[in-house]
């Protein structure tokens, strides 16, 4: 009986924050149960953005990678890795290039809002065009049946299952057409009661310490319309209630859902409640956290294992690639 494949990636830009903890990765932790999992730190995809500047895609990649293993990626279980260890990815990437129609790239709807969105940067390149092939690449490359992934990709999932197709149509059957797996996530608000992201500076990292932690929250928005101790809130309407409703207990929510209403407890002593409970996830993070920035060579170790592990599938999915195309066999494989 073998398990279904999943694989997923992450790129490594910036620090890792809440809302990565309990958007993707809880999701990602939870798969390795059922499914023979990948995970995968995308450098290469970081470099479609950030390729003026490389200086922070080392320590990001170590940083995401320490983060995931304190999450509870487990590399017994799980194959993490980097995706630039892994040459075969880009040698399928490159195959895909000769197949893919230019139009189904243009016309991935992250294309044109990203190369908006980043206006400083020059997004008119081969290889940001490209991003959505790289990511088809990685998927198929391990032949994974799962992908879970925020609603924001899906349209990448679907354009790989559209290559799939392609490939099979004009070589033979390859590849299986990947399932998107939305991952369910609560709804995490940053500080400023925006979605929390690293590009609002509204983030609570991974990396913040306790102190680091209460300071953020005792500045972050609440109901506006409490405006004094002695106005009744509506915590539907706070942005700290959502923190509540992801980390709190049930017994602490209903709490502070009523004292809120009531103007029974102020906002001081609400997040206080939500600290304490956040420090009851966070604190054995942190402690394998230092344990790892102790030993960093260890963090290296497993990704380096996770590579060879990957590696042993991409290499036969690279025969099979180019036996469907009839290109002569290489001498190693
Ligand atoms: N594009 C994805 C993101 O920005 C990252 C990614 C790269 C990915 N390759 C992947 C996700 C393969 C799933 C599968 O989140
Ligand atoms: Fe938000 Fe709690 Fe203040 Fe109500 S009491 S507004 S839920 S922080």
């Amino acid at each position: 009986m073998s398990r279904k494949r999943v694989l997923s990636g992450i790129r490594p830009t910036g620090h890792p924050h809440l809302g990565n903890l309990v958007g993707a990765w809880d999701n990602w932790v939870a798969m390795q149960e059922e499914y023979e999992t990948f995970y995968c730190v995308v450098d290469w995809h970081a470099l479609t953005t950030d390729y003026a500047d490389t200086n922070s895609v080392k320590d990001c990649t170590f940083e995401v990678a320490m983060d995931l293993l304190c999450a509870g990626i487990d590399p017994n279980r799980s194959t993490l890795f980097v995706q630039s260890h892994v040459p075969e990815h880009s040698e399928l990437h490159l195959i895909l290039s000769m197949v893919v129609p230019l139009p189904w790239l243009e016309r991935v709807p992250t294309y044109k809002e990203q190369i908006e969105q980043l206006a400083e940067k020059d997004l008119n390149t081969y290889g940001f065009l490209g991003y959505p092939l790289l990511q088809a690449a990685d998927i198929l490359v391990y032949k994974a049946d799962v992908v879970p992934v925020g609603e924001d990709q899906k349209p990448h999932i679907e354009l790989t299952r559209e290559i799939a197709r392609r490939f099979n149509h004009f070589y033979g059957p390859v590849f299986p057409e990947p399932q998107t797996k939305l991952t369910t996530s609560p709804k995490l608000p940053g500080t400023d009661g925006r979605k929390m992201s690293k590009s609002y500076d509204n983030a609570i990292r991974l990396s913040d310490d306790e102190e680091t932690i209460r300071k953020k929250l005792k500045t972050m928005m609440t109901d506006p319309a409490r405006k004094r101790r002695t106005d009744p809130g509506n915590p539907d309407l706070c942005p700290a209630f959502d923190l509540h409703k992801a980390f709190s207990t049930e017994t602490t929510r209903a709490w502070a859902a009523e004292g809120c209403r009531t103007a029974g407890i102020g906002c001081i002593e609400c997040k206080n409640a939500l600290a304490d409970h956040l420090m009851v996830r966070m604190g054995p993070f942190h402690d394998k956290r230092e344990e790892f920035l102790a030993n960093p060579e260890r963090v290296w170790e497993i990704l380096h294992e996770g590579a060879r592990k990957a590696r042993k599938v991409t290499r036969e999915t690279m025969k099979d690639v180019r036996t469907a195309l009839k290109l002569p066999v290489p001498e190693e494989s």
